[in-house]
């Protein structure tokens, strides 16, 4: 059974070496790290998992990002990810016990949206992310727009279009 803890109780050169293992070498190139750029990962909102051996096999990460919309104003939100499970351990439900730990620590008087980078078939059936809000947002890089997903309780509030970056408040 997955034990979650908070992130921040791990040791940075873990976690890089997790991601390492679960993404491409190249992945700091990814546009995700391009949104997110300049910020610190939130210790409130961000966890790890570990094993039954209390090895750790996976992380999930959230940032302080905005869209700043056509006249310039920007709508603070929550970017999700990178969600990683080591290669070895994946379907073993340390993906879902990670993305649970994280959506329930939002803030339930006013919790931001939530954007990330993702599968909308993984995403979108177990935490109704959707990729419909954001067909009018451009990231700092390259993307595949059916891979931009949004969830918030009332999608009419959000921005039709806006640019993803660091939130910079
Ligand atoms: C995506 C990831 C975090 C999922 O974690 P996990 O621990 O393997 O997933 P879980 O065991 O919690 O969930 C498994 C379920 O999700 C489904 N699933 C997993 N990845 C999926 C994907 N990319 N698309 C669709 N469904 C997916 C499985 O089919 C399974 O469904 P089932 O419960 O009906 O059998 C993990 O596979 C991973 O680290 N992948 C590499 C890094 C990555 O791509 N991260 C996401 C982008 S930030």
């Amino acid at each position: 059974m997955a034990n979650i803890i908070p992130l921040s109780d791990v040791d940075p050169a873990l976690i890089e070496a997790l991601l390492d293992r679960a993404f491409e070498p190249d992945r700091h190139k990814r546009t995700a790290y391009k949104v997110r750029e300049g910020t610190q990962w939130l210790p409130g909102l961000s966890f790890a998992a570990l094993d039954e051996d209390d090895m750790l096999v996976g992380t999930i990460q959230c940032w302080p990002v905005a869209l700043t919309d056509a006249n310039g104003r920007p709508h603070p939100m929550i970017m999700v990810g990178p969600v990683a499970v080591v290669p070895d351990e994946q379907g073993r439900g340390f993906g879902k016990a990670l993305m649970v730990a994280s959506l329930a620590a939002l803030s339930p008087q006013a919790p931001l949206p939530q954007v990330m980078i993702g599968d909308p078939e993984y995403y979108g059936r177990f935490w109704g992310f959707s990729n419909a809000p954001t067909a009018g947002w451009t990231l700092p890089g390259p993307w595949e727009p059916r891979r931009l997903l949004v969830r918030c309780d009332n999608p009419d509030v959000l921005p039709r279009q806006g640019v993803l970056g660091p939130w910079r408040g």
